[in-house]
C-alpha cells in the first residue's frame, strides 16, 4: 500500500509543479528565515552547506534568508551586506551548487520599516506616517516621496543582484507587518497622498516594486513572489 492509500484525503506533496518556467520536483519549500550566518556581511561555506543540505535533502525550492534593500532596513548583525554588488560572488557560489542538486533558490527582500533597528542600521527607522514601532519607543522617520522612489529603486536593484549571483527569483517580504505591510494597514498609514488613504494607494508602493523587478529581471525566466502574512502569491517578472 502506497501513501496516498494510506491517506487517500491527505494531499499529496510529491507530483512536481510547473511555475514560471521553472519545475519544482515537488510542493516542498524551504521558507526564509534569518539564520544570521553571515560573516561581515558576506554568505560563506557555512550558509552554502546550510542551503545544500536542504536541497539534498529534497526539498524542491529554497527561500534564502532576507538581504535588507535599504540602509534603513537592517535588522540584524548577521544581515547580508546591502545594496552591495560584493556579496554577489559569494551567493554565486552557493546558488550553483544548491541548483546543481535540483532545486529551485530563490532570495528574500525585506525592509522592516518602523520595527528597524537603529542601533545596527545607525539611521532612523522609515515608515509610512512616522508613527512608532509597536516593539519600541524610537519612533520612526515618515517617508518623503523621495524617499519612496529610493526604496522602491533600491528594492529593484536588489533584484538584479540577485538574478546576478544566480537566484531564479526573489521573494518580496510583505508579513508581519514589514515596511509593504505598513502602508497596506490603515492604522500605521495615514497618509493623506497617492500613498495613502485607498486601497489602491495604500497598495502602490507594493505594485510599483513587483512591476519595477519584474521589467530589468524579464530576460530570465524567473520568479517573483509577495510573501504575505497568509500566503504567497507567485507571478512572473
Ligand atoms: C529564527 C526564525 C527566523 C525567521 N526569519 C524569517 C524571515 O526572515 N523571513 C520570513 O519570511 N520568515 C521568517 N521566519 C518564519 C519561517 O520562515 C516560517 O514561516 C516559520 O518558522 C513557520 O514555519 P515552521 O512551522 O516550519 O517553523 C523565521 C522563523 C524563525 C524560527
Amino acid at each position: 500500500m502506497n501513501r496516498r492509500q494510506q491517506l487517500p484525503n491527505t494531499p499529496s506533496f510529491y507530483p512536481p509543479l510547473h511555475l514560471q518556467g521553472h519545475t519544482l520536483r515537488n510542493r516542498i519549500v524551504f521558507g526564509a528565515h534569518t539564520a544570521n550566518m553571515a560573516k561581515d556581511g558576506l554568505p560563506d561555506a557555512q550558509f552554502g552547506a546550510y542551503l545544500l543540505e536542504r536541497a539534498k535533502g529534497g526539498a524542491a525550492m529554497i527561500v534564502a534568508e532576507p538581504m535588507p534593500v535599504h540602509r534603513t532596513g537592517v535588522l540584524t548583525r548577521g544581515n547580508f551586506r546591502h545594496s552591495s554588488d560584493d556579496v554577489i560572488p559569494h551567493f554565486r557560489a552557493i546558488t550553483e551548487p544548491v541548483r546543481d542538486a535540483g532545486a529551485v533558490i530563490l532570495q528574500q527582500l525585506y525592509h522592516i520599516g518602523a520595527h528597524g533597528d537603529s542601533d545596527l542600521s545607525f539611521a532612523p527607522h522609515w515608515s509610512p506616517s512616522g508613527h512608532p514601532s509597536y516593539h519600541d519607543s524610537d519612533g520612526s522617520h515618515a517617508v518623503t516621496e523621495a524617499e519612496i522612489e529610493e526604496l522602491i529603486a533600491t528594492h529593484i536593484a536588489a533584484a538584479i543582484r540577485c538574478q546576478k549571483a544566480g537566484f531564479q527569483g526573489v521573494e518580496v517580504w510583505a508579513a508581519y507587518h514589514s515596511l509593504l505591510d505598513q502602508f497596506w494597514t490603515p492604522w500605521s498609514n495615514t497618509r493623506t497622498d497617492q500613498w495613502g488613504g485607498s486601497v489602491e494607494n495604500r497598495t502602490r508602493l507594493s505594485r510599483r516594486i513587483i512591476q519595477g523587478i519584474r521589467k530589468p529581471v524579464a530576460m530570465t525566466s524567473s520568479l517573483a513572489s509577495l510573501y504575505l502574512p497568509l500566503t504567497a502569491m507567485t507571478s512572473p517578472f
